[in-house]
């Protein structure tokens, strides 16, 4: 071992471990903040890099849960094409990306959030770096009969979507992420792009069978070293 790895060494057993998670929630708020403002200084239309989304997922800290690289890397695709509003189901690192991305171009993003307290660490972050254009909802998950979904604020939400992201709600919610179609059945309408993310799990494979049952759509599942999702395009 070298001199500095076994000062390193020493460092990690010496300081108490509460000391230790404060300086890599630093470290990490450091590398996020750092990471978004690279991107706000991205001409506009100009992809972020796999290495720019590798630090957002490093400083954004929620492994398992946040959306992986290959995926955010098509949420910033179509934040960046999109020309109408986002519905986003399911808040975290997206979120951030569409604000930033999207809102920017003038376009509003509205996110559906069932915690409370992840919504409240998620309203901190955006006022914190300022992402502009997010109407960051607060919705707990409802029953509707065979499935329960987020009860969205309708009457203060746009009559059409452009672009819909559903990460949420989670897996184990009874018909998981199928609840937008039927709920924002008339917002959702011609040329409306649905990003799926975790299109590989049973669960989301489901949601796809019933929404090609419903709506005719065409869509296309992207296998990509980070994991699948769907990208459907609503037919009519
Ligand atoms: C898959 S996550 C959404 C991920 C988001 N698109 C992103 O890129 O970070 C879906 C939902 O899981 C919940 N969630 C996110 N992180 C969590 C965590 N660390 N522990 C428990 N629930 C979490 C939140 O309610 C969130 O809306």
């Amino acid at each position: 071992m070298s001199a500095s790895e076994t000062s390193v060494a020493l460092f990690k057993r010496l300081v108490p471990r509460p000391v230790k998670s404060a300086v890599r929630r630093a470290y990490e708020r450091r590398t996020l903040a750092d990471a978004l403002h690279h991107l706000t200084r991205l001409p506009e239309g100009e992809a972020p890099s796999r290495t720019l989304l590798d630090d957002l997922q490093r400083g954004w800290a929620n492994h398992g849960m946040a959306a992986r690289t290959d995926y955010l890397a098509e949420v910033c695709r179509q934040a960046a094409l999109t020309t109408g509003p986002i519905l986003e189901c399911g808040s975290g690192l997206t979120t951030l990306l569409l604000g930033l991305i999207a809102g920017r171009r003038g376009i509003d993003t509205w996110t559906l959030e069932h915690l409370p307290e992840w919504h409240q660490a998620l309203a901190e972050t955006l006022a914190r770096h300022r992402i502009p254009r997010v109407h960051l909802c607060l919705t707990p998950l409802r029953s509707f009969g065979d499935f329960s979904w987020y009860d969205p604020p309708l009457d203060e939400m746009p009559e059409r979507f452009n672009l819909v992201v559903c990460d949420g709600p989670p897996s184990d919610t009874s018909g998981g992420r199928y609840g937008v179609l039927p709920l924002l059945h008339d917002r959702i309408t011609a040329k409306t792009v649905l990003l799926l993310d975790d299109a590989e799990r049973p669960t989301e494979a489901e949601v796809l069978r019933r929404w090609h049952a419903e709506r005719p759509m065409a869509t296309s599942i992207k296998e990509t070293p980070s994991g699948t999702y769907a990208l459907a395009v609503v037919n009519g």
